[in-house]
């Protein structure tokens, strides 16, 4: 059977994946950020999954506004690399497992969560900066990775509540696989931001360390954080933490907290990496 063995969060800023691809990682501003996420390429390495499913959000890459999919799960064999306006980055495509894909989607779909089903997604720095920042620059990934993209760009994005329920759906699913295959679940995005208006620049470092914190010591009271919430207290743009959940609740409760790293700033934004393990997982 298949089974989830840790969760990955951390945060999918554009200009770190611009900072690595133009190599500038050794630069004063960016060594503190890139210093901190040496230790998730090694654990990732060492753990060695045989199968990522990542939580993003698509930044208007494979969808406009004519079509809004609140949560949609990438079923194709491959996934290209969107061209954001300056030319797909020169990361690998990203290789996909339709068959667990499939066996998702059905199962969540079937647990009551609306899924829609993407057979052709090209996939834009959402997904591919976390898996720049935990496999550094290799010629091809080393895994094959399940895009499942949320929508936090149109109002309403669903709730934290709503995210982890549909993480825990998708737990569900990974267990009733019939291969053996060791999963681990990112969830991407945030931490506190936000992008335009008055308060552009906006960063709360103790919001976001009490949300670190909460990832172990009480996660369900975190699902309960409302948009307004995040909105005031994380910025416009930190709502995309609601993403967070859907990895959380993938975990077991009483998941445990192997690694952390959060600095500010990165861009104009707060950078969070948070490496969770479920304890009987082996
Ligand atoms: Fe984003």
């Amino acid at each position: 059977m298949a089974r989830i063995v840790a969760g990955v969060a951390t945060s999918h800023i554009p200009a770190i994946g611009a900072a690595l691809d133009n190599g500038r990682t050794a630069e004063p501003y960016w060594k503190p950020v890139f210093a901190g996420y040496e230790f998730s390429k090694q654990w990732i390495a060492d753990l060695a999954p045989d199968v990522i499913i990542e939580i993003y959000n698509d930044h208007a890459s494979a969808f406009s506004l004519d079509i809004i999919p609140t949560f949609a799960i990438g079923c194709a064999a491959e996934f290209p690399i969107a061209d954001e306006g300056w030319g797909p980055r020169k990361v690998p495509p990203v290789t996909g497992h339709p068959e667990l894909a499939w066996h998702i989607a059905q199962s969540t779909i079937l647990d009551e969560f609306d899924m829609t089903i993407a057979n052709e997604m090209p996939v834009d720095h959402g997904l591919t900066v976390p898996l720049s920042i935990t496999c550094g620059q290799p010629p091809q990934w080393p895994f094959p990775v399940i895009p499942l993209c949320v929508n936090v760009v149109q109002y309403p994005p669903p709730t934290g509540a709503r995210c982890f329920k549909l993480g825990q759906a998708i737990a569900r699913a990974v267990a009733t696989f019939d291969q053996d295959l060791r999963v681990v679940i990112y969830g991407t995005g945030g931490m506190s931001h936000q992008l335009q208006g008055e308060r552009a620049g906006l960063i709360n470092r103790d919001f976001d360390k009490a949300f670190l914190d909460g990832m172990t010591k009480d996660p369900l009271a975190l699902t309960r954080i409302t948009h307004t919430e995040y909105m005031r207290e994380a910025g416009s743009e930190g709502v995309e933490m609601v993403m967070w959940h859907i990895m959380r609740g993938a975990l077991d409760a009483d998941a445990a907290e192997v690694y952390r790293h959060y600095h500010v700033p990165a861009s104009n934004t707060a950078a969070g990496l948070m490496i969770m393990e479920n304890r009987r997982a082996t």
